[in-house]
């Protein structure tokens, strides 16, 4: 007998992959938006760590463990509450690797081949396996075991989602028609697509242009120096519209400080002292430092209590797993498999 799922009206699902040291691209781009979403759907916000989909490019054991912790505990001190979201790692959820095979087999070559990030992947020199090629496979699985509704993801996972949507169709018109078990996920751009990185290509840990999350001090200072700026001199006017500093302390500036700041910028002064790109880079390291100046002091003690840490994944994991169970029942009897 197929199931129809009782999935709940909104379901928010997304995926971190531990891939590194997390930057303010990753920030703005998808953690600010999966933490506001814990405020909109308490309790219905899915966010897992891709450990499973990692192993595609990682193949250093201890690199991978330590990558897994430092996405937990970059979230949790930033402000995931358990209580409203659930951090969870996906390999304590195998019944996504259960559900990838099932829709292996409804999934044409065809489409897998048309996957642009498998192709870029090994064009920018990543070895070729199996696992890269059907990465959007188990993505799918991923959305469709917790019937998510939908999916904060950024630009380039797109064409994932448009994967997952056409596996549940091919899936529920093979098998259940009537009773589709599967939902259709849809997609949710975060509402700033693109932060630019040190040298104004889009900030990435490929690109090693990047300004981490939790970097202070001495290292923050430098990182930020390293914004490239062009040779202007100090007093002529700036402009913002062309500025990499400018367009990395917009992401932290209100409408009215924006304004200010771009005042200082056209005039090449502040308060009637000469204002230039050291300036700004000096501001924006302070506002770094003291935007995230509070979950650094949870990070820390974090770091130092990685049982705390442990005790929210397994309890997300639990939950989630449940969820998955279900959906795997219920499609494991529309193939035939009870
Ligand atoms: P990276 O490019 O550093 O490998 P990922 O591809 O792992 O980062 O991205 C993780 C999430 O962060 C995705 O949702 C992605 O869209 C978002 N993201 C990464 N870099 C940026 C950026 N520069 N601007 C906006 N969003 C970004
Ligand atoms: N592929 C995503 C990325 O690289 C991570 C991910 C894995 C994901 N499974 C997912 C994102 C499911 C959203 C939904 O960023």
């Amino acid at each position: 007998m197929v199931r129809t799922m009782d999935y709940p009206e909104h379901r928010v699902l997304s995926g971190v992959q531990p891939s590194g040291t997390l930057h303010l691209g990753n920030y703005f781009g998808a953690i600010e938006q999966h933490l506001a979403l814990q405020e909109q759907y308490p309790g219905e916000c899915f966010y897992f760590i891709a450990d499973y989909h990692a192993l595609t490019s990682l193949k250093d054991a201890e690199a991978l463990r330590a990558n897994v912790q430092d996405v937990a505990v970059t979230y949790l001190a930033l402000g995931l509450d358990p209580e409203k979201a659930l951090l969870f790692r996906q390999s304590d959820v195998p019944e996504v690797t259960e559900l990838t095979w099932l829709l292996s087999c409804v999934t044409g070559m065809g489409l897998l081949e048309r996957g642009t990030s498998y192709k870029d992947k090994v064009a920018r020199g990543l070895k070729s396996n199996v696992g890269l090629f059907t990465y959007p496979v188990l993505m799918a699985a991923d959305i469709l075991v917790y019937g998510s509704s939908f999916v904060p993801v950024g630009k380039d996972q797109v064409q994932h989602i448009e994967f997952a949507q056409d596996m549940a169709t091919h899936f529920n018109t093979t098998y259940c028609p009537d009773a589709p078990v599967l939902r259709r996920p849809e997609w949710k751009l975060s509402k700033t697509p693109y932060v630019p990185g040190l040298d104004g290509q889009k900030m990435s840990k490929s690109y090693g242009n990047t300004i981490p999350i939790f970097e202070t001090g001495k290292k923050l200072k430098k990182t930020v120096g390293r914004i490239e700026t062009d040779s202007t001199p100090l007093g002529d006017p700036l402009d913002p519209e062309t500025c990499r500093v400018f367009a990395l302390l917009k992401l932290f500036c209100d409408d009215d400080a924006l304004a200010e700041l771009e005042t200082w910028y056209r005039a090449g002064a502040r308060e009637g002292e000469k204002f230039g790109y050291g300036h700004a880079k000096l501001l924006l390291g302070e506002k770094i430092a003291s935007r995230f100046a509070e979950a650094q002091a949870k990070r820390e003690h974090l770091l130092a209590h990685p049982e705390e840490v442990e005790v929210h994944l397994r309890a997300a994991a639990e939950r989630a797993r449940k969820i998955a169970r279900g959906t795997v029942d219920a499609c494991l009897a529309a193939c035939g498999l009870r």
